[in-house]
């Protein structure tokens, strides 16, 4: 496990898409697994950037979406169809038949994320899976008690989740309680993670992650299973690590001065 300390978060948002640009560039029909919230906004911006004044191609990469809420239509504000479209998809060139996310309005869940796990296979499985965390360590919508080796699936939200993402839906507006997530064994497939996180609020969860033990009450401690898996931090998030000097003093003596 590799973790990276950015002084800011543009820094962060800047390393984690030169991460994404490798992969697209060394195999331009990547399968990417994208997630949705505050955090990847600043790399889905840099990269597309990087798509208007630098060509990144992504007219054959195929992505797949972590989460979707139960309930909300692709046309509402805080779907997630909605929020990848208008913060990414609508700016590159990516091929629609290429995009993937869970629907949340389908009839029959169980047989849809079954459906959504073959999809992913089908195209050879995911290559890089980016992931933000939620303040009681979740990745996708994998809450705490998730386990380590769920596959898609329906999932309850927790209250801390409900409280947490309250700020994005209008006065009076509930969050909707269920989502579908990939499961933490799916995300665990991935050939590469990198995990952003920005902010004092996820310092707890963060250091929880890197340094407690592996747990479902921490879902995002099972990267430590994953051989290729990096945490992109800003100085507030990797706030609470106790090892912070020893990551940094990793990335200052990469073997060969790698960056
Ligand atoms: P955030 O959400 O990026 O909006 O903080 C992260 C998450 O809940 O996974």
């Amino acid at each position: 496990m590799e973790v990276i300390i950015s002084k800011t978060y543009d820094e962060l948002s800047k390393a984690a898409a030169k991460a994404v640009a490798k992969t697209v560039n060394s195999k331009p029909n990547a399968v990417l697994g994208l997630a949705t919230g505050s955090t990847p906004l600043g790399l889905y911006k840099e990269l597309i950037r990087m798509h208007k004044e630098e060509g990144l191609d992504f007219s054959h990469v195929a992505t797949f979406n972590l989460d979707e809420y139960v309930g909300l239509r692709p046309s509402h504000p805080q779907s997630y169809h909605y929020f990848m479209h208008e913060n990414l998809f609508n700016h590159i060139n990516i091929a629609p038949h290429n995009v993937h996310i869970p629907s949340a309005t389908a009839g029959n869940y169980r047989a849809f994320c079954e459906s959504y796990e073959k999809s992913i296979a089908a195209c050879g499985g995911i290559d890089l899976q980016v992931l933000g965390i939620g303040s009681d360590g979740h990745i996708g919508f994998n809450e705490p008690s998730s386990s380590l080796g769920s596959r898609t699936r329906i999932k309850t939200l927790t209250k801390q989740t409900l409280d947490d993402n309250a700020r994005f839906f209008k006065d009076g507006e509930k969050v909707p309680i269920y989502a579908i997530t990939m499961g933490v064994g799916t995300i665990l497939e991935a050939r590469e993670i990198i995990l952003l996180a920005t902010g004092a609020g996820k310092a707890e969860a963060v250091a929880k992650a890197i340094e407690g033990p592996v747990t479902s009450m921490n879902t995002a401690s099972a990267l430590q299973l994953h051989r290729e898996a990096t945490f992109y931090l800003d100085e507030a998030a990797a706030g609470k690590l106790e090892m912070r000097e020893y990551f940094e003093w990793i990335q200052a003596n990469k073997p060969g001065g790698a960056a």
